[in-house]
């Protein structure tokens, strides 16, 4: 029994914050943003919910997949199993999941939340396969939503011009025939905690007054130690999905590759031999979106992929969290 993706949704804020924009809140330009990391714009949600609070991540997420729903067909009702993948939950308590599934009336799936940071769809998928070919669940939603602009300090020029918002949702069924998630190669090394991360809001530093005046809720990222690992980490583990599969460029239909820097996505498909056509990039339109970055690729590509394709997936991100995957595509 293997696990396959069958299906992807997605859902983008309307709301574009360009290199222009951002120019004018902080001390950056076009050029410093297009050379170093190779962002156009970025999605921003806006907008505010029934009870005058703001749109958060699980309003992205029923939207992913009420799109999925629409493409195929899926009865919510048969889905017995619904991970959620972010680093901007709704609240800390209850998990996103289940105020998606609450949202969604679903009464029935197993739901929950993994925070892998940049790495979370690979972790989630790699997840989600793992019930599905052991036969306990039948259908899986992989959710991935993050409301990035919630944990970004926009007077910070380090970090604001890279992340935005997004959702995708992705369903995961079994099969019998050769196709879905074929291997995986991933890994956590927490001796990067402190060069990515939220300082305040848990359990070691509660929100306090000091701790909003001092912007300790947003991301803080030393990205040149974070740039370093994953360059290399990002394409060695790529290189022994390959490796270990027999797998040489030739026989690779597309690399699908985490978007939080264009020099990294470029250095993993140098390390992998493969030509630039052979590469889904679309940070230029999205920015870094976290977990999400991945399965939007896969669904702005959709069209275009065949079954039988061989996909390699490769993140890097926040802990750290890193690793590749192959797989086949399936329809
Ligand atoms: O997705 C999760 C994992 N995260 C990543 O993979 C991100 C990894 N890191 C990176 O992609 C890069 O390190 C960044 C894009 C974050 C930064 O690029 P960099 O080439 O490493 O730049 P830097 O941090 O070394 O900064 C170079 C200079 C500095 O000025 P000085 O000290 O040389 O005068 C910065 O202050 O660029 C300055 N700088 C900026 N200038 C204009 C930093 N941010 C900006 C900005 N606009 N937005």
């Amino acid at each position: 029994m293997n696990a396959v993706i069958t299906g992807v949704g997605a859902y983008v804020p309307e709301y574009r914050l360009t290199n222009e924009e951002l120019s004018r809140m902080v001390d950056t330009n076009d050029e410093w943003i297009m050379t170093r990391v190779g962002i156009k714009e970025r999605r921003i949600l806006k907008g505010k919910n029934e009870n005058g609070g703001d749109l958060g991540a699980s309003d992205m997420a029923v939207l992913a997949i009420k799109d999925l729903v629409k493409k195929t067909g899926l009865n919510l009702d048969e889905v017995d199993l619904l991970v959620c993948t972010t680093v901007t939950p709704d609240a800390p308590v209850p998990s996103t999941a289940a105020i998606i599934g609450g949202k969604l009336e679903m009464h029935k799936a197993l739901s929950f939340d993994v925070n892998g940071a940049c790495s979370g769809f690979l972790y989630g998928l790699d997840l989600v396969s793992q019930y599905i070919k052991a036969g306990s669940k039948k259908k899986a939603i992989l959710v991935s939503t993050e409301k990035m602009s919630s944990i970004v300090d926009y007077t910070d020029r380090t970090t604001c011009v890279l992340f935005g918002d997004a959702a995708t949702a992705v369903l995961v069924e079994p099969t019998e025939e050769n196709v879905g998630v074929l291997d995986s190669d991933l890994h956590t090394d927490g001796f990067g905690r402190e060069w990515l991360k939220i300082p305040a809001g848990g359990s070691v530093m509660p929100a306090s007054h000091e701790t909003v005046d001092g912007h300790k809720h947003f991301i803080y990222q030393e990205g040149k130690q974070v740039f370093r690992y994953a360059v290399t980490y990002m394409a060695d583990a790529t290189v022994d999905v390959m490796k270990r599969n027999n797998l040489k460029a030739e026989d690779i239909a597309w690399l699908v590759p985490h978007q939080a820097n264009l020099r990294i996505i470029s250095a993993t498909a140098e390390r992998m031999e493969l030509p630039a056509e052979k590469v889904m990039i679309n940070i230029e339109r999205y920015g870094n979106t976290t977990s999400a970055t991945i399965p939007l690729c896969l669904y702005e590509w959709e069209k275009q992929l065949k079954k039988g394709d061989n996909l390699i997936l490769a993140a890097f991100g926040a802990g750290f969290t890193w690793g590749a995957m192959y797989i086949k595509w399936g329809y």
